[in-house]
């Protein structure tokens, strides 16, 4: 449901920025008659797709879990693009055109890297205490590899329980927003890491945010989760 609805708005807001692009183009090109010719014509499409975009947005962020900061920027930019770009075309004004198509390239840079900077913020994980002495009965080898495995799946977790369970609770069965089951997931390991890193639909990526490692480790333990 979430994921049509992202869908929905993406393209809603891509169509409202190709009419207005197109707008802009003859407003800069004093092309008024052929403006206003055009305006008359798209009005009614206009307004849907102007409330369309709030109404498909407004739900989005009814079913995200957490509002962060980057979503706020957007909102408050959005709202000010619209009433901006109506503006900029009844009083012909170049500057406000050209401001509002700025906003909404911007408000894509924003909701394509999920921050007002284009740039991700590394998520810091507290790794848990993680016990030494549980391998000690095997051989040394063996102990080793043992640990390092008995770390992973530790720091695999913690970064689950601060990252993940937001949206997926910490038995991945929450479902919140549209997150997927990942007690049912069939997924193969690769693809699992190539969503998290890459993200898909409402969940955003996580490249740059964990390092590969951390990918690695979380990737791991979402798969042990699935119901043998
Ligand atoms: C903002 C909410 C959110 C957060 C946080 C989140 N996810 Fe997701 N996750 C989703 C949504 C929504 C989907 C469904 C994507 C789709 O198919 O469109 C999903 C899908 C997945 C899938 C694919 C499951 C399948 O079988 O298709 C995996 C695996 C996954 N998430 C793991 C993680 C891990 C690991 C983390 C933490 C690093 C995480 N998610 C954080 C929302 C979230």
């Amino acid at each position: 449901m979430a994921k049509g609805f992202l869908h929905l708005h993406m393209t809603v807001v891509i169509l409202f920025m190709l009419f207005f692009g197109y707008k802009l183009i003859l407003l800069l090109a004093n092309k008024k008659a052929s403006l206003a010719t055009f305006r008359q014509k798209t009005k009614v499409v206009d307004m849907i797709l102007g409330s369309l975009i709030l109404l498909t947005g407004g739900y989005l962020l009814y079913a995200s879990h957490s509002i962060e900061p980057y979503l706020v920027g957007k909102i408050i930019l959005t709202l000010v693009a619209i009433p901006l770009g109506i503006i900029s075309m009844k009083k012909e004004n170049k500057l406000f055109g050209l401001l509002t198509m700025a906003i909404f390239v911007y408000n894509f840079g924003v909701a394509e890297t999920h921050s007002l900077t284009f740039k991700r913020e590394k998520i810091v994980i507290q790794p848990e205490a993680v016990d030494t002495t549980a391998a000690s009965s095997k051989t040394p080898a063996n102990a080793i590899l043992n640990q390092n495995e008995e770390v992973a799946l530790k720091n695999g977790k913690a970064i689950f329980t601060q990252v993940c369970s937001a949206c997926h609770g910490q038995d991945g069965k929450l479902g919140q927003g549209g997150a997927k089951d990942l007690s049912k997931s069939t997924l193969k390991h690769i693809e699992v890491v190539q969503i998290i890193t890459k993200g898909k639909g409402l969940m955003q990526p996580y490249d740059g945010v964990l390092s590969e490692q951390e990918i690695e480790a979380v990737a791991s333990y979402a798969e042990g989760l699935r119901a043998n």
